[in-house]
C-alpha cells in the first residue's frame, strides 16, 4: 500500500438543458448544411439554456448536487469547489461563489479557474494538489460553460461549434494509488490573438461601439486554432504517456475535449488508441468548453473499472493545453 495521498475522483454529476439546437435548426438561421457540419466537425446537434436569468451557474448547480447525491454527501461537507469557466454569471463575483450559495456549500470556499477548453484540467489538477497537500478532503471540479452567451448566431464559422453543459467530479484523498496521478499543462499567450473575446475587460470596456461591433462574442480563426490544438493535444498526450512508461496498450480510455472529430482522431492515433477506447459524444452536445471533458466521464462511468488508466487531454484558447493521466476508482 502506498503512503502517498493522491486524489481520488470519488462521484462524477453532469448536466445538459433539454433544448436541443440541430444542424437543421442552424441551416434555417446561417448558411451551412448539416452534411458540412458533420464532417468538418462530427456534430449534430448541441443544447442550449433557454431562460431569463439563467445562466453558467445554472447548469453547474445541478451536476453538482448530482454529484453529492451519488456520494451521499451534504453540500456543507464540500471544502473547495472551483468552477472552470470562460462564461461566468458574472464578470465578479465568482460563478464558485454563486453554486455555492445556491446549493448551501457554506463550509466551502472557491473560485473560478479561466482557461477555455483547458479549464477542467487546470482546476482538475489543482483541486487534486489541495487533496495531496492533505489540507482538504473534499474538492469539487466543476467544468460549466453557457456558451450560448458569447456565440455569435449569425456566424457560421463559430456558432456551428459550441454548447451548454455541465460536469463536476468530487476529489478525495485515496493512499491505494488511485486518482490523479500524473498532468502535464501548459500556456502560450501569444495564441491568444486565434481565439478570444474582443471586448468586455478592461482593454476594452463595454461601450455602444464595441456591442455594435459584436466584439463580446467568442472569436475565433478555426483553421489557426485547429493546427495548432491538433499538434498540442496529441504531442502533450503522447509525451504523457512516455513520462509515465505507458503505451497505448496501458490506456483504458482516452477522454479528449470534444473540439472537432478530426482533433480526437488525431490524437487517439497517435497515442495508439482504437476508437473503441476514446469517449466521443461531441456529435450530441458540440464543443461545451469546459464542460467536455467531465461530460464524457459522467456518461462513461458505468463502463468505467477499478484501476483503469484513463488519459484526459484537451488543448484550446490562450493557448492552454493539457494531459492528465487518472487511476480510475470504482466506487
Ligand atoms: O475548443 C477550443 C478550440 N477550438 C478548436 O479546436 C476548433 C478548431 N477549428 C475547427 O474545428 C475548424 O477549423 C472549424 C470547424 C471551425 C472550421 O472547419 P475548417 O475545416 O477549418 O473550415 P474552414 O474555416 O477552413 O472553412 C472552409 C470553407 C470556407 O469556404 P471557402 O473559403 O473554402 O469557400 C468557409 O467559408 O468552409 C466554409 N465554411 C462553412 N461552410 C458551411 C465555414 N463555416 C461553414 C459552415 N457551413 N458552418
Amino acid at each position: 500500500m502506498s503512503q502517498r495521498i493522491t486524489a481520488a475522483i470519488t462521484a462524477v454529476g453532469g448536466y445538459v438543458p433539454e433544448e436541443k439546437l440541430t444542424n437543421f435548426d442552424l441551416e434555417k438561421m446561417v448558411d451551412t448544411n448539416d452534411e458540412w457540419i458533420r464532417s468538418r466537425t462530427g456534430i449534430s446537434e448541441r443544447r442550449i439554456l433557454k431562460g431569463e436569468g439563467k445562466g453558467t451557474s445554472d447548469l453547474a448547480v445541478p451536476a453538482v448536487l448530482e454529484l453529492c447525491k451519488k456520494r451521499g454527501i451534504d453540500p456543507v461537507e464540500i471544502d473547495c469547489l472551483i468552477v472552470a469557466t470562460v462564461t461566468p454569471d458574472m464578470v465578479f463575483p465568482a460563478t464558485a461563489n454563486i453554486v455555492c450559495d445556491k446549493i448551501g456549500a457554506i463550509n466551502a470556499w472557491g473560485y473560478d479557474m479561466s482557461a477555455a477548453c483547458s479549464g477542467f484540467l487546470f482546476a482538475l489538477t489543482t483541486g487534486a494538489a489541495y487533496i495531496e497537500s492533505g489540507r482538504y478532503k473534499k474538492v469539487v471540479v466543476v467544468g460549466a460553460d453557457k456558451m450560448s452567451a458569447i456565440v455569435d448566431y449569425t456566424d457560421r464559422a463559430t456558432c456551428i461549434i459550441f454548447g451548454d453543459g455541465a460536469g463536476a467530479v468530487l476529489l478525495e484523498p485515496d493512499t491505494e494509488g488511485y486518482g490523479v496521478l500524473d498532468s502535464l499543462l501548459k500556456t502560450d499567450g501569444s495564441g491568444r490573438q486565434y481565439l478570444h473575446m474582443k471586448a468586455g475587460g478592461s482593454v476594452k470596456p463595454a461601450s455602444i461601439e464595441s456591442v455594435t461591433a459584436k466584439e463580446h462574442f467568442a472569436y475565433q480563426e478555426g483553421q489557426a486554432v485547429f493546427k495548432f490544438a491538433v499538434k498540442g493535444m496529441a504531442d502533450i498526450s503522447a509525451e504523457l504517456l512516455e513520462k509515465n512508461n505507458l503505451t497505448g496498450d496501458d490506456i483504458a480510455w482516452l477522454v479528449p475535449h470534444q473540439a472537432n472529430l478530426r482533433i480526437i482522431d488525431a490524437t487517439a492515433n497517435r497515442m495508439g488508441l482504437p476508437s473503441e477506447k476514446v469517449m466521443i459524444n461531441i456529435q450530441r452536445y458540440g464543443n461545451t468548453t469546459a464542460a467536455t471533458i467531465p461530460l464524457c466521464l459522467w456518461e462513461w462511468q458505468e463502463k468505467l473499472n477499478d484501476g483503469d488508466n484513463i488519459v484526459l487531454a484537451a488543448f484550446g484558447g490562450g493557448f492552454t493545453w493539457g494531459a492528465t493521466l487518472v487511476k480510475w476508482k470504482k466506487g
